[in-house]
């Protein structure tokens, strides 16, 4: 199957397209370069330099490609960057994925594979929230995620597509940008490394449910080639993809220090705690169960050893 993986440049899409090569499919890459790095990917994957905002280009791209199915994890992925500019936010998440839809549309690719966001769409969450808890985003990149799989499922019902919303609970692992405000793994590994303390904001009790990259990858894969009787075409069906299994923040600088002193960098500095940061849930987890019966899929990498596997590759990367 040839696949078109927008964002796949970056951390999970880069993910993606190593485990679509080792499935045997074809991957092709859209990406704008903003956040991700061609050095994420094999020299062997085409590589479209494109920006989503960019109808023709877009349209380009999907002539040049003619894929079969579509896994779309570009976006604009920072909360506080939402905030400022809902503007450039939506233009990205919302228009972007518009002019993706369409091009679809115009190429007869029926199979379209999103990256929503569990963490982003249930609010506070003490036990894992199913798929039909009631959506109530308060960010607007958390709206243009809700959004997102409206058009989608719009986009199924009129073209006869079939539509996979995956929504991710806080991925980490390898590649993952330790510059962005997401990956708590990556920021505090970054500093760790560096020889500087990692800060915890406000008591660090705020709990959250980490999937590992790969894991992430996988289920995508099978999202894309699942058959027709699992995600009926004309429909979207939407999974989320997490553990179920909450950590605190202070449970994982812990988590992150003893991995880093198993590979020999004893001495690390005691963590700081900053203030709370204002609207910060207490707890958030996803119920991964529907993606088990609909894919066959659960995470396979347990916490303690995928912080174990991104300790030893940004000790590496920290070497040069
Ligand atoms: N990382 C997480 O914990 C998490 C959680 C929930 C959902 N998601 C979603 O997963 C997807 C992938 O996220 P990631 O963590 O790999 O982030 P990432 O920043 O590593 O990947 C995003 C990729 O999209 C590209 N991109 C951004 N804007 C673009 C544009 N206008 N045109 C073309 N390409 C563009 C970037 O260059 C990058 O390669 C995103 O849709 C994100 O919203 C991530």
């Amino acid at each position: 199957m040839r696949v078109l993986v927008t964002g796949g440049a970056g951390f999970i899409g880069s993910h993606i397209v190593d485990q679509l090569l080792a499935t045997g499919h074809e991957p092709a890459v859209l990406d704008d370069l903003s956040t991700g790095s061609r050095a994420n990917l094999p020299a062997a994957v085409p590589l479209h330099v494109a920006d989503i905002r960019d109808r023709d280009a877009v349209a380009e791209v999907f002539a040049a490609v003619r894929p079969d199915a579509v896994c779309h994890q570009a976006a604009q992925m920072s909360v506080s960057r939402s905030v400022r500019e809902p503007h450039f936010d939506a233009a990205v998440n919302c228009l972007g994925l518009i002019n993706v839809l369409d091009a679809a549309v115009a190429r007869r690719c029926g199979r379209v594979v999103f990256a929503s966001s569990g963490g982003v769409l249930y609010g506070e969450a003490t036990v894992p929230a199913p798929e039909d808890t009631p959506a109530d985003p308060i960010s607007p990149y958390g709206i243009t995620k809700w959004v997102g799989e409206r058009y989608l499922k719009f986009y199924a019902a009129e073209h006869g597509m079939t539509g996979v919303a995956l929504r991710y609970s806080n991925v980490y692992g390898p590649r993952q940008n330790p510059h962005g405000e997401a990956g708590v793994v990556a920021i505090f590994l970054k500093r760790l490394l560096a020889g500087e303390p990692a800060t915890i904001n406000g008591d660090g009790r705020y709990v959250r449910d980490y999937v590992y990259g790969t894991d992430v990858a996988r289920a995508n894969v099978l999202a894309l080639a699942a058959p027709a009787d699992r995600t009926p075409p004309g429909r979207l069906t939407s999974l989320n993809i997490g553990t179920g299994l909450g950590t605190d923040v202070v449970g994982i600088e812990g988590m992150i220090r003893r991995a880093l002193d198993a590979r020999g960098r004893t001495g690390l500095p005691a963590p700081l705690h900053g203030p709370a940061r204002p609207g910060d849930l207490r707890s958030n987890l996803v119920d991964p169960a529907r993606a088990g019966l609909v894919l066959g899929w659960r995470p396979e990498v347990a916490l303690d050893e995928g912080v174990a596997r991104t300790a030893a590759w940004f000790a590496a990367e920290a070497q040069g």
